[in-house]
């Protein structure tokens, strides 16, 4: 299969109401409906400005719990690949997690935040399964995932295209700006699509204050922008990839930009 549909759902999720944020990520599906991938914000299910542990305790879910399962049932029913941000509870601990939802397999593959940003260091615990690229042999395409401010660390972006991510989806809860001149650079120096599925709206909790920033987009491999959404609006993106250009890093016939990688020099 030649291309691929990819779509990114910006909303504001209302903290502390899973089964409203479902809701109304359904009938966002169906503004979806064309894309063969969907990807929604980081704790889309939940809401983001958690307090404390015990806070993301009561919200938590396992990937395989019953909201998890009700948006699993849409990806096999609609055959698309959906990647949701949600609160993990495994193994007696808690994770900013993205499921992916994949329309032919039972199992939930399950990316942990690797890089904790401000009180979600305090809320929890530091994700332990590393960056993996999942391929979906119905659609042809491997798909990296990285958490919001996973962008920061370009180690994130450059393993998983390493692993031979073709496209990184990137569910997002981002308060700053400078991630819109970074996340392009991301794509570019990797050579990969990259989608950023951003929330919109604020969360008040405890006198403070955090403004999520909308402008979901999706990138070129060369580091252009596809498409773009509004600061505020409640909307869909969707724009038509070709992950198979990605399989060469060569970008003319003497340079390869992971062939002449120099690792040997590179002190991480
Ligand atoms: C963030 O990582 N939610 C900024």
């Amino acid at each position: 299969m030649a291309g691929l549909r990819v779509a990114v759902v910006q909303f504001a999720p209302v903290f502390g109401e899973p089964q409203r944020n479902l809701a109304t990520m359904l009938a966002l599906l169906d503004a979806a409906r064309p894309a063969h991938v969907v990807i929604f914000p980081e704790l889309a299910l939940s809401g983001y400005f958690f307090q404390s542990r015990q806070e993301v305790a009561a919200l938590a879910q396992p990937a395989d719990g019953p909201l998890l399962q009700r948006l699993h049932r849409e990806a096999r029913w609609r055959r698309q690949i959906l990647i949701v941000g949600f609160p993990e509870h495994a193994n007696g601990r808690l994770y900013n997690a993205a499921a992916l939802l994949l329309p032919d397999e039972e199992r939930v593959v399950v990316y942990r935040k690797t890089h904790l940003f401000y009180k979600e260091k305090l809320c929890f615990d530091p994700g332990d399964t590393g960056f993996l690229v999942v391929h979906v042999p119905a659609y042809d395409v491997r798909i990296g995932v990285m958490i919001c401010y996973d962008w920061r660390f370009p180690e994130a972006a450059r393993t998983l295209a390493l692993q031979g991510a073709e496209l990184i989806a990137c569910p997002s809860n981002l308060v700053t700006e400078a991630w819109e001149i970074v996340m392009p650079v991301r794509a570019l120096e990797n050579k990969v699509y990259l989608a950023v599925a951003n929330r919109t709206g604020a969360e008040e909790r405890n006198g403070e204050r955090l403004t999520f920033r909308g402008k979901s987009a999706i990138y070129h491999y060369n580091g252009t922008l596809l498409c773009r959404a509004g600061e505020a609006d409640t909307t869909v993106l969707i724009a038509d990839i070709e992950p198979q250009r990605t399989r060469t890093k060569a970008f003319d016939p003497l340079d390869d930009i992971f062939a002449d990688r120099r690792p040997e020099h590179y002190r991480l």
